[in-house]
């Protein structure tokens, strides 16, 4: 390896801020909603918790597929700009309002992953335990009512939820996920998605079969200890 390569580049990427490096995660996970198909064109918006006054998310009407690390915006608790170019995500509201009542959850995630939001404009909940790793990793997904995009009813409407589920279906619209950083967010809304196609796919065989209750209390204790391993 060339010496600058070997000496230099591993002390550029240590030296990276810690709001770069936010930046940079923000680019990296918009990418891999696009590449995955869970957005389209302009669709979706990220957000991660900078502070206890202070929220990064991604521009608003730009594909979150070709994102640059300049393009985030920051806002405060209240939704005012403080600093950035471009306008935050039309979504901010609904970002903000997880970020209020969950201060576990670091980092926001909505996009329209096709088979979870066909369930969504189906008006068909998630919230059948037919596979046992969903109700280890997520539990169940539910069906917020009807809201215009953008609108303060949307966050209304996800309120009832947000305390008990950390992945919502929004009718006719598309899906949110969130977490205690980015990653965890956004790998939630894979399995969100991943769930998404085997539920249609049993629906589609005619028959679903879901898990006893009495086997669900025992895959609820597994779910505790996978947390509590993973950490
Ligand atoms: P923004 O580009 O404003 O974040 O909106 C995209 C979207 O998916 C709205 O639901």
């Amino acid at each position: 390896m060339l010496p600058f390569v070997s000496t230099v580049l591993p002390f550029v990427k240590r030296s990276l801020s810690p709001e770069h490096q936010l930046r940079l995660d923000l680019v990296q996970y918009g990418r891999m909603l696009h590449s995955q198909g869970f957005v389209a064109a302009t669709d979706g918006n990220l957000s991660i918790r900078m502070d206890n006054n202070r929220v990064m998310v991604t521009p608003t009407a730009c594909s979150k597929g070709m994102m640059q690390s300049e393009d985030m915006v920051i806002v405060n608790l209240d939704g005012e700009k403080l600093e950035g170019t471009c306008n935050p995500s039309s979504e901010i509201a609904m970002h903000l309002t997880i970020y209020k009542m969950r201060p576990d959850v670091g980092a926001v995630v909505h996009a329209h992953p096709c088979t979870a939001t066909a369930f969504a404009s189906a008006g068909i909940a998630l919230d059948q335990p037919l596979c046992s790793e969903i109700v280890i990793t997520l539990g169940t997904v539910p069906l917020a009512p009807y809201a215009t995009t953008g609108s303060r009813e949307l966050s209304e409407s996800l309120k009832p939820f947000i305390p008990r589920h950390d992945a919502i279906l929004m009718a006719n619209h598309g899906v949110v996920t969130y977490g205690e950083d980015l990653r965890q967010a956004y790998l939630r809304m894979e399995s969100v998605e991943h769930y998404a196609r085997i539920v249609l796919a049993a629906r589609q065989l005619g028959s679903t079969q879901p898990i006893p209750s009495r086997e669900l209390e025992k895959l609820r204790e597994v779910r505790t200890r996978y947390v509590r391993n993973g950490r």
